[in-house]
């Protein structure tokens, strides 16, 4: 027997017994005559102590162990002389009498511990030794609570996990597909599917009508924080529903995970078209947590008049009324000009107006303005002594997404992003397409098999942009966790939609036709939703990235740098693929 008891679980009521102990060393602490070595497995920490006056040969022995070392041991329980109040086990320590070394380690590469001196390559490089450390532990033990939780909430709402296949056709998720050679079929792929979408749709053509699936999505795009190649989606799906039974079945899930999980109420849950959540908040995902709503004050500034020419020359001007900020140093706005002039924000300028504590206004066009327009356009926002109007100008929709961005980096700014408070609300009314400048043609927003408003079916072919999707988004704290939609479920408005993608008939055969013609076999009503999985975890635990919640995840330049992947392969296995040999440039 390896073991009779786990690294976490002694405790003072066990004094006394005897016990086996296995995992790995810590640390050790060696007092000359006495020593301490910490035991670590995935369940705690325990003190193991050697005393050289009893048990001599061993005590000398235990000097030789290394950090990371397996260890078997046998010993004795007792109660500490100066116990360590901030360890479960800290009352407690066992008395070593018998050791065994199961294996050696070399000395890790970094500290294996609550806090690391591992950078993030070395520790992506060495994720084995990485998950050993106890906070991505409880980062994947609480990963297990999610999805065990999910299945047993799903399940009593009579939902059935059924699995899809990988190796598939493209799946329109707006990503590029991963795509995979096949050998029989010579110059033929398949393509790993960015999403179960259409497979879960003919389920519900096959009459399961509650399905849901726990399951890896692949979409080859460029990686952010809350992003990866590979990542996991609760994919579920529902026949004869409509928007409102899935809002409170996905909120039901949703306030059960954060319940049962961590043990925080989400509150009522509101919902915000998309038309307003991007005029209020200038994104499609705000964050609620905090308000600072965006104004528009384009009509208001032309009343007012003067030869300030970006104003001037802008389609459109907003701003957002900052509580507290009008006491912000100079040096600190001039930080915020930059911050908004740079690249990945694309604004021209920024111009402000101080309304001190005091009544007084003060701005950067003091100039320009009179102090009756600064304080017209003050209380058109709503704005109290005390905080600070920041304005943006120039295109309309381009400055509302800036405007956005500003309002969340002056949230981070003033702390008004706080750790553990939630807002989670849904986006509805999402248009069904939107215009792809590259391509010149309209792309779906959701995917194209989402259902368009059928008041709104007149548009589709004459003026598609005025389509309304019968779709939403999931978002917690300007996170999108979750998207789904009501589904066409009638062949001619799915070939009418797909037309109004510019796709050609020849196109839409070869690459629906299969989905058009299961439409045509009694297709019900349908609709459904996918929550990243990856994303809820990164909330729940209160990271900032969904890397840490992933065992193996891939790096920010998409490789995996433990195993070396992606990587080359062998000519023979080229050839066996009938793909031709590539030559390097550069031999
Ligand atoms: P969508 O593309 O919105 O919808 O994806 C659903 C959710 O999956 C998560 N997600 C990701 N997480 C990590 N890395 C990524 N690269 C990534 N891409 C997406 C997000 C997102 O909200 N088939 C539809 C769903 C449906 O209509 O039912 C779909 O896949 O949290």
């Amino acid at each position: 027997m390896y073991r009779t008891k786990t690294c976490g679980e002694l405790r003072l009521v066990d004094v006394g017994k005897a016990v086996i102990l296995s995992g790995w060393i810590q640390v050790v602490r060696d007092l000359g005559a006495m020593l301490f070595v910490d035991l670590r497995d995935r369940y705690g920490i325990t003190q193991l102590s050697f005393f050289e006056n009893k048990y001599g040969e061993l005590t000398r022995e235990a000097k030789l162990l290394g950090r990371e070392f397996v260890v078997q041991v046998q010993g004795e329980v007792l109660e500490r002389s100066s116990k360590n109040t901030e360890l479960p086990t800290g009352e407690i320590e066992v008395q070593v009498s018998q050791l065994t070394i199961l294996n050696e380690s070399k000395l890790p590469p970094f500290l294996i511990d609550e806090k690391t001196d591992g950078g993030e390559e070395l520790r992506m490089k060495y994720r084995y030794l990485d998950l050993r450390r106890p906070p991505m532990q409880r980062n994947l033990t609480l990963r297990h609570k999610v999805t065990l939780e999910t299945r047993l909430f799903l399940s009593r709402l009579n939902f059935l996990e059924i699995e899809t296949p990988f190796l598939i056709k493209t799946t329109p998720e707006g990503a590029k597909d991963f795509v995979v050679p096949s050998r029989v079929h010579t110059g033929n792929f398949y393509a790993l599917p960015q999403s179960p979408q259409i497979f879960k749709q003919l389920l519900m053509v096959s009459g399961y009508d509650r399905y849901f699936q726990i399951v890896k999505c692949f979409r080859d795009e460029d990686l952010r924080s809350d992003r990866q190649l590979e990542f996991t989606q609760i994919d579920c799906e529902l026949s004869f529903v409509s928007k409102e039974d899935i809002y409170s079945i996905f909120e039901g899930l949703m306030r059960h995970l954060f319940a049962s999980v961590i043990d925080v109420n989400l509150g009522e849950i509101p919902r915000m078209t998309y038309e307003e959540a991007m005029n209020k908040y200038g994104t499609d995902k705000p964050d609620l947590r905090f308000e600072i709503p965006i104004h528009t004050l384009t009509d208001l500034v032309s009343v007012d008049g003067s030869d300030f020419q970006p104003f001037n020359n802008s389609e459109a001007i907003f701003a957002i009324s900052v509580p507290g900020m009008a006491d912000y140093s100079r040096k600190k706005i001039d930080h915020l000009i930059d911050w908004v002039k740079k690249p990945q924000v694309g604004a021209k300028g920024l111009v402000w107006i101080k309304y001190d504590i005091s009544g007084g206004i003060k701005s950067s066009i003091d100039r320009f303005f009179d102090k009756t327009s600064f304080q017209s356009w003050l209380d058109a926002c709503g704005s109290k002594p005390g905080d600070m109007l920041l304005i943006l100008f120039g295109d309309r929709s381009e400055s509302l997404v800036r405007m956005g961005m500003l309002r969340l980096e002056v949230a981070d700014l003033m702390n008004l992003r706080k750790a553990r408070s939630y807002a989670a609300l849904w986006v509805t009314d999402f248009p069904l397409l939107e215009w792809d400048e590259e391509d010149q043609r309209y792309q779906a927003m959701h995917h194209p098999f989402t259902a368009p408003l059928d008041r709104n079916l007149q548009y589709l072919d004459k003026e598609p942009q005025k389509v309304t999707a019968e779709a939403y988004d999931f978002v917690i704290n300007g996170n999108e966790l979750g998207g789904g939609s009501i589904r066409i479920n009638k062949p001619d408005v799915q070939l009418r939609v797909l037309k109004s993608l510019g796709l050609s008939d020849q196109q839409i055969t070869e690459k629906f036709g299969f989905l058009i013609e299961a439409l045509s076999y009694g297709a019900p009503p349908h609709g459904g939703i996918a929550l990243g999985l990856d994303r809820i975890m990164a909330i729940l635990g209160g990271g900032t990235s969904i890397r840490d919640y992933i065992a193996f995840p891939k790096n920010n330049s998409a490789r995996d740098v433990m195993i070396d992947a992606p990587s080359k392969i062998t000519d023979q296995q080229l050839k066996e693929l009938s793909i031709e040999v590539m030559t390097p440039l550069n031999p």
